[in-house]
């Protein structure tokens, strides 16, 4: 058996190691361009979880790694002078010289020949091999050239960065930002060995420019390094080492494998998938992949056989290890990646963070890439969390105003047998006050003159069950049920201002008075028996009407063709082609009528008691449909610019507020991206935020996408909370972050680490309508008021938790 090995970086050395020691008389060869010693940087990052793979597939390289290692667990943060210490965290960092020199050694024990200096000679020098590896690095040629089969995506980052060492010592993985050429400069370094540690300078490229700095001059990158954090450095020498300036690219494949001329290559390492240096992945990555490998083809190679060499491996058993080794690593390299992507957002726009106080720019920072979260960060540095909680829910009082506290034991909202409502306050206590230490779900929130008990939000959701746009008992008791939940704001579905305004026949509708009727009853219930506020959601379907309940075919036109109504929008563009019927685009007289519908809907909620108004401009309705370039074609006033076409939704947004009682607030759902190439992105959304706060609006609440067919979401956790913290930060207003969030510990997190005011779930309460309470139990807060006729359930609860630990 023959394997062929290009690259003799981590992942080519590491898997012809593993593969030599699985099958000894195969004959493994790799062949690296650069000479045993050369090496580009300086030290790189493993984690414990990586180490203990590294000990299971081969001890004796693993024993000399652990043994070369520089460990530590606090990650120090430099920020506006001031430095912010956190423990827990344990990393632990090598020389890539000593790492290579480990695997260089082990490769030589086991007799596998490394071929240095020595120039691959293209594919067909491969031919008749078993398997080729191509662990080639990031520029890999053999990705290269077979695109068509392996389509490679690359995503070239806007930030520059430069990879350097220095000669000192760190007790803590480091990071400083400091300012420098109109931009912020992110310093992150760590010790790899005593006296030296690695330092990798990032910054924007508009700012790198603006230093005046060139891609391959190294005298002047150190110079203006050791300038920019002469205080961090502390005197120590900057070095340079092939440090040039790079754009990071974010790699993907579709394939891993290809098959030339009966021979099959694999990618493998930097050459198939790169991730970030902010997360220290890289190498972790390039050696699980040869991890991986070599237990696919453990798998389907019989090792003795082929140690006889009585027969070679058959090109099918061969290519079956390597289907394999990609399903195992496809999942894992793409979570990965994602966390990667996310973190280096973060850095790309620390401007974004750059007025926060120190306390939650730390706690930014080290949540970025959704790794660590409120709980986990407790479990790292148990301290910092309860120094961190203190600090925002004083901070979040005094922001909004809201009288909280009392004695120990109480909180903002009421007692675990109480029934007291939002900002009940008490008298100082000589103890600190309990709500200090809530966890920040439970902290109360205000919006003009309406009080939440918690930042807990159940977000709209259609139920589809009304008949003629009116609210029944389905209605009542599915609202009902998620205000006894505990959440402290609960969203009424999408309610359409007309009934061509509606998505479906389902939808519920807003008017006429039986319907505001209904929706009163459901108020009443809210208001008198539990603590949540409630919002009313009013929008008009646009495009996207006449069509299939949810659970039928969604977004389908109804199967009934004379039951459908005719739609309108900015634009005669259906949402599907050939599929949805064709609009009428909007003349003035129908703005008018819209405008007219909205004002009357808006005056009828508020008549029947509606706490808050959201108006629906996401998810391609017709408002929203005005503020996408992709639905909006109009050549008038309302149509080319951002500013003419937010024109008819800010009408639309000002006549209502002149309607709505001043003391109540207003939101708007925006699809902050419409994840579509030329579609509305983040930076529109700010400004359309902007333009809604001038107006009066008091949250957004932040959606995304829907916008049209051709949408394609980047989906993971808490995947919209990034558009949430930037139009928070940017456009300085309120916001509410949606989407995949899950867990109590999520919303703590986006709330403590400034990513959002408030918190929506839509599924998870469609699973669970007591999502708070449950919340509450779990984390030992007895500030939330369960109803009075449950108290022995919450009691149970809580005995039942107690005994569990
Ligand atoms: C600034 C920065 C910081 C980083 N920090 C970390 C970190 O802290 N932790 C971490 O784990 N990772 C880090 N990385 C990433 C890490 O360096 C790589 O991800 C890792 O080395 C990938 O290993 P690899 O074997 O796939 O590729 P490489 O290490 O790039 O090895 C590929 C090898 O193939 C050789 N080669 C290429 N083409 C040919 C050819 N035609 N013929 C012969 N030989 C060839 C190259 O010379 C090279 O030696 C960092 C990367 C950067 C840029
Ligand atoms: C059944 C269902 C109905 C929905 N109806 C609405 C709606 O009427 N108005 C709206 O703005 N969003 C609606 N949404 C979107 C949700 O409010 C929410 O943004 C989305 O489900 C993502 O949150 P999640 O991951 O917590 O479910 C609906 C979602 C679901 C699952």
């Amino acid at each position: 058996m023959r394997i062929d090995v290009i690259g003799g970086g981590p992942a080519g050395l590491y898997s012809a190691i593993l593969l030599k020691k699985r099958f000894p008389r195969a004959q493994v060869e790799v062949t690296e361009r650069n000479r045993p010693d050369d090496t580009f940087g300086f030290g790189i990052v493993l984690s414990a979880e990586t180490l203990a793979n590294l000990r299971r597939a081969d001890e004796p390289s693993h024993d000399q790694i652990a043994a070369q290692f520089a460990y530590w667990d606090d990650i120090h943060v430099q920020y506006q002078g001031q430095v912010l210490r956190s423990s827990g965290h344990g990393f632990s960092g090598i020389s890539r010289l000593v790492l290579l020199g480990i695997l260089q050694r082990r490769a030589a024990e086991l007799a596998i020949p490394v071929r240095y200096a020595i120039e691959d000679a293209g594919p067909d020098a491969h031919l008749g091999a078993d398997l080729v590896i191509a662990a080639d690095g990031i520029n890999s040629a053999i990705r290269e050239g077979w695109r068509e089969t392996f389509e490679p995506s690359v995503d070239e980052r806007t930030n520059r960065f430069v990879w350097l060492g220095a000669k000192m010592s760190l007790p803590a993985f480091y990071y400083s930002f400091r300012e420098h050429a109109g931009g912020i400069w992110n310093l992150h370094a760590y010790q790899y060995t005593e006296g030296e540690s690695t330092i990798v300078v990032e910054t924007t490229d508009r700012a790198w420019r603006a230093s005046g700095l060139t891609v391959t001059d190294e005298a002047a990158t150190v110079a203006l390094v050791e300038h920019i954090f002469a205080e961090d450095l502390k005197g120590a020498r900057v070095l340079a080492n092939r440090s040039h300036w790079r754009q990071f690219p974010t790699i993907h494949c579709a394939r891993w494998h290809h098959i030339h001329r009966d021979t099959p290559f694999v990618l493998m390492g930097d050459a198939a998938h790169t991730a970030h240096f902010s997360i220290g992945s890289g190498t972790k990555l390039a050696m699980e992949d040869a991890i991986a490998l070599d237990q696919a083809i453990g798998l389907v190679l019989d090792a003795a056989a082929v140690d006889e060499g009585a027969a070679r491996p058959q090109a099918g058993t061969v290519l079956e290890a390597l289907a394999a080794y990609e399903a195992s690593r496809r999942d894992e390299v793409g979570r990965i990646q994602h966390s990667a992507n996310v973190s280096l957002v973060w850095f790309e726009n620390v401007r974004r963070f750059w007025a926060m106080d120190p306390v939650q720019f730390n706690l930014s920072l080290l949540t970025r890439s959704k790794q660590i979260t409120y709980e986990n960060l407790r479990l790292r540095d148990a301290a910092l969390v309860r120094e961190a909680t203190r600090w925002w829910n004083r901070r979040e009082a005094e922001r909004l105003g809201i009288e909280v506290g009392g004695s120990a034991g109480d909180a903002p909202g009421a007692g675990m047998t109480g029934s007291a409502g939002p900002g009940a306050g008490g008298v100082a206590a000589e103890a600190e006050p309990a709500w200090l230490a809530a966890p920040p779900m439970f902290a109360p929130f205000r919006l003009r003159g309406m009080t939440l008990a918690n930042r807990v939000v159940v977000s709209p959701m259609a139920q589809y069950s009304a008949v003629d746009g009116v609210p029944n008992d389905w209605h009542l008791v599915h609202y009902g049920a998620r205000a006894q939940g505990g959440a402290g704001l609960v969203f009424i579905e999408m309610t359409c201002v007309s009934p061509e305004g509606r998505i479906t026949p389902g939808c519920t509708g807003l008017w006429n008075r039986e319907q505001q009727q209904a929706f009163r009853r459901i108020s009443d219930f809210v208001h008198q028996h539990t603590h949540a506020r409630l919002c009313m959601q009013l929008g008009h379907a646009g495009r996207k009407g006449s069509t299939q309940l949810g659970w039928e075919q969604m977004d389908m036109p109804l199967a009934d063709v004379h039951q459908n109504w005719p739609l309108v929008a900015p634009s005669p563009l259906p949402y599907r082609e050939g599929v949805n019927q064709v609009p009428q685009a909007m003349g003035r007289a129908d703005m008018d009528k819209v405008i007219a519908d909205f004002i009357h809907s808006a005056r009828l909620a508020s008549e029947a008691q509606y706490d808050m108004l959201e108006v629906h401009m996401a998810h391609g309705y017709l408002l929203a449909s005005f503020l996408s370039p992709i639905t909006n074609r109009r050549a008038d006033r309302y149509g080319g610019s951002l500013a003419a076409r937010m024109r008819f939704p800010m009408e639309v947004f000002e006549a209502v507020r002149a309607v709505w009682p001043a003391e109540r607030p207003i939101s708007v759902r925006l699809s902050a991206t419409d994840w579509i190439q030329g579609g509305l992105t983040g930076t529109d959304a700010v400004e359309i935020a902007r333009t809604l706060k001038a107006a009066g609006c008091d949250l957004i609440d932040v959606s995304t996408g829907q916008t049209d067919p051709a949408s394609r979401p980047v989906y993971g956790r808490m995947y919209q909370a990034v558009f949430s913290e930037q139009i928070r930060h940017e456009a300085g207003m309120p916001t509410m972050a949606v989407g995949a969030i899950t867990s109590a510990d999520q919303v703590n997190t986006l709330l403590i680490a400034g990513r959002a005011d408030l918190v929506a779930l839509a599924r998870p309460h469609l699973a669970n309508p007591f999502f708070t309470l449950h919340a509450a139990a779990e984390q030992d807060f007895p500030g939330v008021a369960w109803p009075l006729p449950y108290h022995t359930g919450a009691q149970q609860m809580q005995t039942l938790r107690q005994r569990g630990r």
